[in-house]
Parts: C-alpha cells; structure tokens; sequence
C-alpha cells in the first residue's frame, strides 16, 4: 500500500498488549497515520486514552464488543501483540520431562486461544465492505518446518496451533469480509521482557530494539492485501513455512 493512503487512512485501531513491541507499536502507527485514533489495550490502564483488556478474561471480551458496538469510527486494524514465554508458573522446557500440563494449558490460553477469541470479540463491528487489517505476533520457533533445534514444546506448539487458528480465520473472513487482511508476524528476537533470560544465545547484530522491529512489523504488515490473507510472514516481508 502507497505511504500517501496510509496517511489517509481514518477510524479507530487497537493495538492489543502494551509489552516491549506493543508499547512501539502504538506509537509508530499513530505517526504513520495521523487521522487513525490508535489505542492501546492493556491489563492495567497507564494513560486515560487506554481500553482495558485481559485476553484471558471472557468478561473483558464483552466489555470489548460491547465498547466497539458504542464506537462511532470504524475499525480499521487490530493488532494482536501480546505473548508469554516464561512467568511464574511457565518455563520454556528444554526436555520433555520438563512438560507441565498446567504450563502447557496457560501457554495455549495466552497464545493459541486469546488471538482468536479477540478475533472473535471484535467480529461484530466488521463490515463486508470495511478495509480492515487483523494481525497477531507469532514467533518462527512456531514453525512446525522450520523446527530444527527442538525444545520450547509449549510455546512452539501454541504458536503453531496460533498459527492455524488464524489461517481457518482468514479463510472464513474471505467469504464473509472480503475487504480484511489477516496476517501472523515474527518480529525477530527483540530486545523485551520476553526475550531477556535468553538473548545471551543472540548475536548483537541479530538482536533488534523493539523500534526496529517495531518499523518492520508495520513496513511489511501495512503492504498486505485481502488477497494475501492468512499469511505467515518475518519481519523482512519472508514468508515461514507452516
Ligand atoms: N521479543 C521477542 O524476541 C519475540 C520473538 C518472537 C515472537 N515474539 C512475540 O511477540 C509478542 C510480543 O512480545 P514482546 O517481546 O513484546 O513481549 P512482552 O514485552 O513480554 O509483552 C507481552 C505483553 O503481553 C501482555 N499480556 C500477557 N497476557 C495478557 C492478557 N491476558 N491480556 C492482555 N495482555 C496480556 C503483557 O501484559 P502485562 O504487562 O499486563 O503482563 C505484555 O505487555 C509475543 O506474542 C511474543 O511471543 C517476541
């Protein structure tokens, strides 16, 4: 899409999870689009603008739906960036004796499930012949072909199972929303939270700043169109194998 009708493009977008990419993302879409109202979905609001949201909570769903039916601009990009690797009760498993079931479960939730409910939550303000974009963070490692190292098992599976989720999404929006994009991005192994206890295994130069990976994300996902829909790409606009 020529940069001129980014710059036009008005209504409202929702960039969903305000961690180390989220946060850069949000600001970055804003500037490229000055007539968009981008607002940041998060658990804990920070600033009066911010929606709050909990992609694991059904209720917070509903208040989302419920929000975007009241909401007189027209939805034109919801983007997915939240994500877990490691917390509390979550580690990356480096062998199978490692694998939880309780791990496995909450990995699924935040990973698999909670991309495609907000799909879900926010289906009813679509309009066949709105231009609409739906992405979501997914990672590389969720690459069931690409899969050469091995470990990780519940996140590599969640984001694979991410992965098709989205894929049956765009076939079904084809039919139904002919005007919406759906594409799932690896941002590269970028400097966050998520990445911290694991960057001493990442080259500098292949380590981004949540700024660059940030400009890539939007270069590559801003050039799709409907007849692109469902596609699987990496921060340089390469497509990863499923
Ligand atoms: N960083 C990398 O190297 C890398 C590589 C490949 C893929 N990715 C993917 O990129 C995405 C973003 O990662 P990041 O690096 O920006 O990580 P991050 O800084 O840890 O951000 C993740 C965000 O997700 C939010 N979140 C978690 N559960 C949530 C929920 N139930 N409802 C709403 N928000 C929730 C967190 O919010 P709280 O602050 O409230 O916890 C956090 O702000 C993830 O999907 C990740 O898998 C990252």
């Amino acid at each position: 899409m020529p940069e001129s009708s980014q710059k036009s493009w008005s209504g409202r977008a929702l960039i969903v999870g305000a961690g180390g990419i989220g946060e850069v993302l949000a600001s970055q879409l804003a500037d490229r689009c000055p007539h968009l109202t981008v607002t940041l979905c998060r658990r804990k609001p920070k600033d009066a603008s911010d929606w709050p949201l909990d992609l694991e909570n059904s209720e917070s769903l509903s208040w989302l739906t419920q929000t975007l039916s009241n909401d007189h601009s027209p939805l034109r990009l919801v983007f997915n960036a939240t994500g877990r690797l490691h917390g509390p009760s979550l580690q990356p498993e480096k062998r199978l004796q490692h694998v939880q079931p309780d791990a496995l479960i909450e990995s699924f939730k935040i990973n698999a499930a909670a991309p495609l409910l907000l799909a879900k939550a926010i289906e009813p303000s679509l309009r066949r012949d709105q231009p609409f974009h739906y992405a979501s963070l997914s990672a590389r490692v969720g690459s069931i072909g690409d899969n050469r190292s091995g470990g990780w098992y519940a996140y590599r599976a969640a984001k694979a199972a991410q992965n098709m989720m989205l894929r049956t999404l765009s076939v079904e929006w084809a039919r139904r929303f002919p005007e919406a994009t759906v594409t799932l991005l690896h941002p590269g192994t970028t400097d966050t939270a998520l990445s911290k206890p694991f960057q001493s295994f990442v080259p500098a130069e292949k380590l981004f700043s949540p700024k660059r990976a940030a400009g890539h994300l939007l270069d590559v996902l801003l050039q799709q169109t409907p007849a692109q829909s469902g596609a699987f790409l990496a921060w340089d606009g390469q497509s990863i194998p499923w």
